[in-house]
């Protein structure tokens, strides 16, 4: 099987691609990914010479590009990994998220019709439902996005919707809770908290701490993923979650407490503008077709800390230039 995964130097993707590459000797990975400022080689290091695995630089919002991948590499399977997927970078500079979130998809989703794949993944969030007080999303919920990101991310869903029954395309939907893990970029609550940590640097806690979200191991996601691959049903949408559900305090208290620093380092910012209360997903759907999350929340956040201090080579070049210039932004 041929597997185009998109966005696959990103955080998620690349965990993914190490995973089946493992699993299954026979089939062939491209990696299309246009090496934003979140897109890291050095999250593949390990399989870079691997013979099952290709790497194509290039952006999914240029149809020249994706009708030449798609043309040359005789695909099956697209998973669309790739996105602009930072709320507070949305918030910032919404141009990037409708490139990449909407134009991307429409111009894979086009790939898909003229070139007969055979299956295509979206991969979301569950963000596109918006905010939650009580109970969870399904997955008929209204989309209600609340951020530049979120609605980028609704309109490629749509996009999908559309395709599945305007033209019959092999298409799955997902939508995720959040997720942490190695190899994420540090500038999501939980990498950049520990990475400040381990810097002596404090950590920015916006508001009161008490927005939830529901957080699912990055490894638990791929199993998802994989597990859709095989056994998901074309047309269908899939929450995947985990049942975990944090405040962000909880999750600061539990970081700082392993890495043995004190709650003084909490520095209480501003708030997220449109910041949404909580997110929690009903993921029934899944379960009943036979998938869990297999991971216990604190020793994979444990094995997640000790990553990231085992693993400085890869997070401390990441922070300076480009990073530096969007706190500077963020913050002014
Ligand atoms: O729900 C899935 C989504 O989860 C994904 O679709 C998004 O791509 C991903 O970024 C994530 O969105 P969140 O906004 O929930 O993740 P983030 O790590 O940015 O923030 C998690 C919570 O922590 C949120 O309530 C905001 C808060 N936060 C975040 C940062 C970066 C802070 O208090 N301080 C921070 O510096």
């Amino acid at each position: 099987m041929n597997i185009l995964i998109t966005g696959g130097a990103g955080f998620a993707a690349s965990n993914f691609i190490r995973q089946i590459l493992k699993k299954y000797p026979n089939y062939q990975v491209i990696n299309l990914d246009k090496l934003t400022y979140a897109g890291n080689l050095n999250n593949l290091k390990d399989i870079e010479g691997n013979a099952n695995y290709k790497f194509l630089k290039g952006d999914i919002a240029d149809k020249r590009i994706t009708d030449k991948v798609l043309r040359n590499e005789n695909i099956d399977v697209i998973i669309n990994y790739a996105a602009e997927t930072h709320v507070d970078r949305s918030i910032l500079d919404p141009d990037a998220f409708v490139r990449t979130d909407v134009i991307g998809i429409y111009n894979l989703l086009e790939g898909v019709k003229e070139f007969k794949v055979k299956k295509y993944i979206q991969i979301s969030t569950d963000e596109v439902f918006g905010s939650i007080k009580e109970g969870k999303f399904k997955e008929d919920s209204p989309f209600k996005p609340n951020s530049p990101y979120s609605a980028s991310k609704a309109s490629g869903d749509l996009l999908c919707r559309s395709y599945i029954k305007t033209y019959n395309l092999p298409i799955i939907i997902t939508h995720s809770c959040n997720f942490y893990g190695p190899y994420q970029y540090p500038e999501k609550l939980i990498p950049l908290f520990i990475t400040n940590l381990i810097e002596n640097k404090k950590v920015p806690l916006y508001g009161d701490g008490q927005n939830v979200r529901e957080w699912i191991y990055v490894l638990d996601h791929c199993n998802a993923i994989d597990f859709l691959l095989h056994k998901g049903e074309l047309g269908e949408v899939y929450n995947i979650g985990s049942g975990v559900e944090k405040k962000n305090i909880e999750i600061t208290k539990l970081i700082l407490n392993e890495l043995g620093a004190s709650e003084d380092m909490i520095e209480p910012v501003k708030d997220r503008a449109g910041h949404d209360f909580r997110y929690a997903v009903d993921h029934t759907k899944l379960k009943k077709l036979g998938w869990q999350a297999e991971h216990n929340f604190d020793d994979a956040m444990r094995d997640t800390i000790r990553w990231y201090q085992n693993n400085d080579w890869w997070w401390k070049p990441i922070k300076s230039g480009e990073y530096l210039e969007y706190y500077k932004k963020q913050y002014k």
